[in-house]
């Protein structure tokens, strides 16, 4: 991480959305206007949009709230590690799992190697978004961890309400949604061995401030904050909502499992009543959605009656 510093350093004298010329710049961080260049360039390549005028120098296409741990710090949780570039805050937690403490969390500008579910990857420019991991260690090993990504997408939905955001709605088993639109999504990883404690890392990314040019790169309509709240510096509040959030939702889901959550989780579903498909790794199901049963299995009225599935991704029936 370190041979970032500089560029972490530009981008926190470009973050007032104003230009900087390039002597500026180089006088600040004491190196020469050749370097800066070069530095821009590759901050241009982590997703950020600057501009760069002739006798003006360069600036952001907007201001950007950069991520500070003492604004996203949880008083009942260590203190957050704000990492600038990372491949991904899940791997890093990954990678260092030996050596967390349960409850340590890291939130990052910028991931080079964001992922999603299903092996897909999750589009990480720097400074706009959310991309935040948990460790919890579960006691209770593998099997006390059957429906907490569901549990969690409550945390996420009940950490954005609280910041104001309405009409926030789920798709199984972990989608946040929001008229119909992706905002966020969950990944959960985890190590278990059997009879042992189980290791886990909740992933969490929610767009903030995403830019169009993105929409190529992912697969489904989706939304941001901005668009949502018009407001786009929220990042260090939200981080702490959802810690907070995170927070009390894993210590319930410790107690009581998904049993606290089946209700919540039915409230939230986006296709509740809705005719949907659900593509399985051996074809596709039909049937009325009727939300999700006591171990967070998804519920399908279809001709075999009432049937809870698994696994599988939702879409919304073809007419
Ligand atoms: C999904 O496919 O909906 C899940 C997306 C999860 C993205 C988050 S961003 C923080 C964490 N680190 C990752 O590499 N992925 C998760």
């Amino acid at each position: 991480m370190k041979e970032h510093t500089k560029k972490l350093e530009i981008l926190r004298l470009l973050s007032d959305g104003h230009f900087h010329s390039g002597e500026e710049l180089g006088e600040q961080l004491n190196i020469s206007r050749a370097a800066i260049s070069k530095h821009i360039n590759v901050i241009q390549s982590w997703g950020l949009e600057i501009y760069k005028v002739k006798g003006k120098g360069y600036s952001l296409s907007t201001s950007i709230e950069l991520l500070q741990q003492e604004l996203v710090s949880h008083n009942k949780l260590p203190k957050p590690e704000v990492l600038g570039v990372v491949d991904s805050t899940n791997q890093y937690l990954l990678n260092n799992m030996t050596s967390l403490e349960c409850g340590q969390s890291c939130i990052a500008e910028y991931q080079s190697a964001g992922r999603g579910r299903r092996g897909r990857s999750w589009v990480s420019p720097f400074g706009g978004n959310i991309y935040l991991s948990l460790y919890w260690r579960l006691d209770d090993g593998l099997a006390a961890t059957m429906g907490l990504s569901l549990a969690v997408g409550i945390a996420v939905v009940e950490a954005l309400e609280n910041l104001g955001c309405s009409g926030l709605k789920l798709k199984w088993p972990n989608d946040i949604y929001w008229n119909n639109r992706k905002l966020g999504g969950v990944l959960i990883e985890l190590s278990a061995q059997s009879g042992g404690a189980a290791h886990v890392v909740i992933g969490i990314g929610i767009n903030v401030d995403l830019s169009e040019r993105f929409t190529t790169e992912i697969d489904q309509p989706w939304v941001d904050l901005k668009t949502i709240l018009g407001q786009n510096h929220i990042r260090n509040k939200l981080a702490n909502a959802l810690l907070v959030s995170l927070e009390e939702t894993m210590k319930e889901f410790e107690c009581f499992g998904l049993s606290r959550f089946v209700e919540r989780w039915n409230k939230y579903d986006n296709f509740k009543g809705q005719e949907i498909s659900l593509q399985l790794g051996n074809g596709t199901v039909t049937g009325v959605c009727n939300g999700i049963d006591a171990q967070g299995a998804l519920l399908l009225i279809n001709p075999d009656g009432l049937t809870a599935y698994n696994g599988g991704e939702i879409s919304i029936k073809k007419q």
